[in-house]
């Protein structure tokens, strides 16, 4: 096909397909800049976003899901920690068989660092933003110091793979190679973006970012699957003998993100996917929830789980449906080819999000809105449960597990993730038998390439031969 062929036979489709204004400013731009406007609507699928016009636009519906209700839910079987219930036999030996597999190059860590971080309206790679409490660490490097302590621990050199989109991918790369890959191996440290999705209006119309640019947000954290098995992340894994892909997010400092535990209980019992649960703080808390439906576990979003279902309470008095999603999961890596090789009719489901979306108007002019606007569409990592033939999930202690940083002030946000760190500081060096005088107001940080979790740090104190003394500012590694 030449080249006009193609832009004739692309009008076509758009034109059939509504959305034929996209078109409308083609012919006022430079030749790049009609190449740019191509190559975007080239990589458009225009069925699926029809498909997803219609479910989300066409057929509007705001009240929880009606097809959740006492009669089709249960709450999610889960493994309980030690102290509240589970077997501590279990948890012995799945720490056992977590670590052999570390120990054998089995496991690869995988950060979802894609998203744009909205909330924080912080400019750049989320990454980058200084976490920790007195050496202002960014979560990139948080991470790579729990990677290489997990390297030292089990003698091995785990690999990390981080998820971009293209609007931030450059700059993920760059932080990394001006931080000397942060002390870690760089060819082990691999980076691949997800794709991008249209963003369309209340009716349907794809949003016209400029002349030459439609609007496109990053599909989702679901979107990871597809783009482990596109780009070449899961041949890779492949070839260095990794079956066991560690998942987080870029904005949870707190989470062990290497957890021979997890892995053991993932191995042992033969999960395609696994999963972390807390416990919910209060019935209505804003987090998914662990449910059974159909047979299988599932995670349904606040918004989507009737009340009166997440009020009730067992025999004990505690919240039935206790189980939060904090979105810590291991993969096996044979699911993720499985689930990402899928054609795009059969992949994971698309939600909407409403959001203000700046875009071009009918006159060409650039708007930025008030209100409002538009609609982004993304793909939920959770909702791989669905499609997966064995899941487990266990337990975690929610203070060495979860902390995000989402929102500038408030609720998850640097002072509560600070806040937390701290008193995870407070409760390892008790582990240790360790009591702080004073706590209110110091700040102690533990740093990650010193110990990687509480085992660990019991571990390592102990060996410690010039215990620093605890003051405010005082860094322990
Ligand atoms: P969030 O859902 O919190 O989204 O992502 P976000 O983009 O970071 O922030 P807001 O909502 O715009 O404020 C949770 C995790 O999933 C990743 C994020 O980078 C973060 O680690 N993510 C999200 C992706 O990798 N891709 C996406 O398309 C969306």
């Amino acid at each position: 096909m030449t080249r006009e062929e193609i832009i004739k036979a692309l009008k076509t489709r758009f034109v059939k397909a509504g959305q034929a204004h996209v078109f409308d400013f083609y012919e006022d731009l430079e030749e790049q800049e009609k190449s740019i406007l191509i190559k975007q609507l080239r990589s458009v699928n225009l069925e699926v976003l029809e498909a997803q016009i219609i479910s989300h636009i066409s057929e509007v519906k705001d009240d929880p899901d009606s097809s959740y209700n006492e009669d089709t839910l249960k709450p999610s079987s889960y493994i309980q920690l030690p102290e509240n219930g589970g077997s501590m036999e279990a948890w012995e030996s799945a720490q056992i068989e977590g670590e052999r597999a570390i120990r054998s190059g089995r496991l690869a860590a995988f950060t979802v660092a894609g998203g744009q971080g909205t909330r924080l309206g912080f400019d750049g790679p989320k990454g980058i933003l200084p976490v920790s409490i007195i050496s202002k660490k960014s979560f990139f490097e948080v991470f790579a110091d729990k990677i290489m302590r997990a390297n030292q621990r089990y003698d091995i050199s785990i690999p990390w793979f981080i998820m971009t989109s293209e609007i931030n991918h450059r700059a993920t790369i760059d932080a990394f190679e001006a931080n000397n890959y942060f002390g870690l191996k760089k060819d082990l440290v691999s980076f691949f973006p997800q794709s991008l999705f249209p963003a369309v209006d209340f009716n349907g119309k794809i949003i016209m970012e400029s002349k030459s640019s439609i609007a496109r947000s990053p599909n989702g954290h679901g979107g990871a699957f597809k783009a482990l098995v596109e780009s070449g992340a899961v041949e890779k894994m492949k070839k260095l003998g990794v079956d066991v892909i560690s998942y987080f997010q870029i904005d949870n400092p707190l989470i062990p993100c290497i957890d021979p535990i997890f892995i053991g209980f993932h191995l042992s019992e033969k999960s395609e996917l696994s999963s972390k649960m807390i416990p919910k703080a209060y019935p209505l808390e804003k987090v998914g929830t662990f449910c059974e439906y159909k047979g299988k576990d599932i995670v349904i979003e606040y918004s989507d789980m009737p009340k009166e279902i997440q009020e009730k309470v067992d025999s004990n008095g505690e919240i039935l449906y206790r189980s939060g999603s904090v979105a810590i999961h291991l993969f096996d890596r044979n699911f993720v080819e499985f689930l990402g090789g899928f054609s795009n009719e059969d992949s994971l489901p698309y939600h909407k999000a409403i959001k203000k979306i700046p875009y071009l108007d009918r006159s060409g002019i650039n708007q930025v809105p008030e209100k409002e606007n538009g609609i982004k569409f993304e793909m939920f990592v959770f909702d791989a449960l669905a499609k997966a033939s064995k899941t487990i999930i266990i337990e975690g202690l929610r203070n060495d597990n979860f902390s995000p940083v989402k929102n500038t002030k408030g609720v998850d946000s640097l002072d509560t993730c600070h806040k937390d760190q701290m008193e995870q500081s407070i409760r390892w060096l008790e582990a240790c038998g360790v009591f702080l005088d004073n706590k209110e107001g110091k700040a102690i940080e533990i740093n990650y390439r010193f110990a990687m979790d509480k085992e660990d740090f019991i571990y390592q104190w102990s060996r410690l031969k010039n215990k620093p003394s605890l003051k405010d500012g005082t860094i322990i590694e």
